[in-house]
């Protein structure tokens, strides 16, 4: 028996992001960006693994493409690697760079794949980032600016636009555990990062829609935690509030309502005044929204803790002696119960679902999009050369049922993005872990679909999960 439909306009999807899976860094006049910086200093990722190579996409592109036509996606979301097209962060664009992203949106295009557009997946100019970074205000001027370049050239062809991708990362991962690029352990400058990833989301907002046509739509992607209690213990309940603020009020706050939660000013209260947010911030953030891309993997799991931890952190952001979570030390995080991917993430589909209506209710009228989903696990080819993944085809059974349900239930759910497209360069862990529908050798680089690639493709045809 096939399960319920869903709605006809409902986009499947895949993503990546440019250094994930382009290589060629030092092709076309791309500057080095912080993660080439970072992956290129001993001891931050695994086995000191980088994306000079990645699974060379810049190379590949039109094949890459074919694959996806080939599997029936209706939709493809990419970012633009910043110095690839204004390196340095600064000054003017560099036609090469944009005319890649053209011949990628034109071939797209041509089979009938509606492109996404990311602007910033990460890979800030290391230029920038010597010239203080995100815990700069300059930063989110010159993300300004690098969004009207793009718009400019892309906007005629593009329709729909994201300009951040996961800012919790880029702030509390690269400049407070610093187990991403660019690799600070600074709780205060951290907080100034995240105001100032708003400001940039805001700024390019408006950069963006000053020169786009008016029907194109800009959104962004937010890793919205899920956050549990250990019990309904009220200390316990305070953190989940605490940890709430800083994963997604941080954010979410200023940019759906135009305010930061007056408790996550109490909480890092220690750290900052906040004096970083100046007059008319709040109003520039505060645009409106054609769309709010999520990103789903896994709820977090919190309790109140009697003293300040020590040692790694198990919420499931790579191993540092330092929080993420900045003002959080009073926060444990637990491993969730239930069965678990090769990230050590626990599976939990309903987690989707409570997101899905937590923003119905926080957003009302606001089209969601499922710009990320999906699991790592240790996928090998089989002596034929066949990967099967019966792993992953429940994992995303299960979401994808999540995400028809949380419909059924009134969410204006328009798509889902599979994370992702092809094996790709997993950050701090390097290319061991493989979230790809599609398996990638990189001995040879050649891409074979997984059996969930091809279960994907059956849903993407008939709108409907199969078995
Ligand atoms: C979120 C990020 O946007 C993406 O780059 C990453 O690979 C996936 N999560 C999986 O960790």
């Amino acid at each position: 028996m096939s399960s319920p439909s869903f709605p006809s306009s409902f986009l499947w999807g895949a993503a990546t992001s440019a250094y994930q899976i382009e290589g060629a860094v030092r092709e076309g006049g791309r500057t080095p960006s912080i993660w080439d910086t970072f992956s290129h200093t001993p001891g931050r990722t695994a086995g000191g693994e980088h994306g000079d190579i990645a699974v060379d996409h810049y190379h590949r592109f039109r094949d890459d493409v074919a694959m996806m036509a080939d599997l029936g996606l209706d939709a493809y979301r990419f970012s633009v690697s910043w110095s690839r097209v204004q390196p340095t962060g600064r000054g003017p664009a560099v036609q090469v760079g944009l005319d890649f992203y053209r011949r990628l949106v034109d071939e797209l295009l041509a089979r009938g794949i509606k492109p996404a557009l990311t602007l910033y997946h990460w890979d800030l100019p290391q230029e920038l980032e010597d010239a203080g970074g995100w815990p700069e205000r300059e930063t989110a001027y010159r993300f300004a600016e690098y969004a009207q370049i793009v718009g400019e050239a892309l906007g005629d062809r593009v329709e729909n636009w994201i300009t951040l991708n996961e800012p919790w990362c880029s702030a509390f991962l690269g400049y407070a555990s610093g187990v991403h690029a660019p690799g600070r352990t600074e709780p205060e400058a951290s907080l100034r990062a995240a105001h100032h990833l708003n400001l940039a989301h805001g700024l390019g907002t408006t950069a963006l829609r000053s020169v786009m046509p008016a029907r194109n739509t800009v959104a962004l992607s937010l890793n919205s935690s899920v956050v549990r209690p250990l019990s309904q213990d009220p200390a316990d309940l305070v953190a989940v509030r605490t940890i709430d603020d800083l994963a997604n009020g941080i954010f979410h706050g200023p940019i759906l309502h135009g305010a930061y939660p007056r408790t996550l000013f109490d909480a890092t209260a220690r750290l900052t005044d906040w004096s970083f947010v100046q007059d008319g911030d709040l109003a520039a953030i505060h645009q409106p929204l054609d769309a709010l891309g999520l990103n789903y993997y896994t709820p977090a799991l919190v309790s109140a803790a009697a003293e300040r931890p020590s040692g790694p952190r198990a919420d499931g952001h790579g191993a540092s002696e330092h929080s993420p979570w900045p003002g959080a030390d009073d926060v444990l995080f637990h491993q969730s119960p239930g069965e678990r991917t090769e990230m050590g993430w626990s599976v939990d589909p309903t987690g989707l679902h409570e997101l899905l209506m937590r923003y119905t209710r926080e957003a009302p009228g606001l089209a969601l999009y499922i710009t990320e989903n999906g699991a790592a696990y240790d996928d090998k080819p089989d002596a034929e050369g066949r990967v099967h993944d019966p792993e992953r085809v429940a994992y995303l059974h299960g979401h994808l049922s999540a995400v028809r349900r949380a419909i059924a239930d009134g969410a204006d759910v328009r798509g889902y993005y599979l994370w992702s497209l092809m094996d790709n360069f997993e950050w701090a862990y390097g290319y061991e872990k493989r979230f790809g529908a599609v398996y990638v050798d990189y001995g040879t680089l050649a891409r074979t679909p997984k059996s969930s690639a091809h279960w994907y493709a059956r849903a993407a045809r008939t709108g409907t999960l199969p078995a």
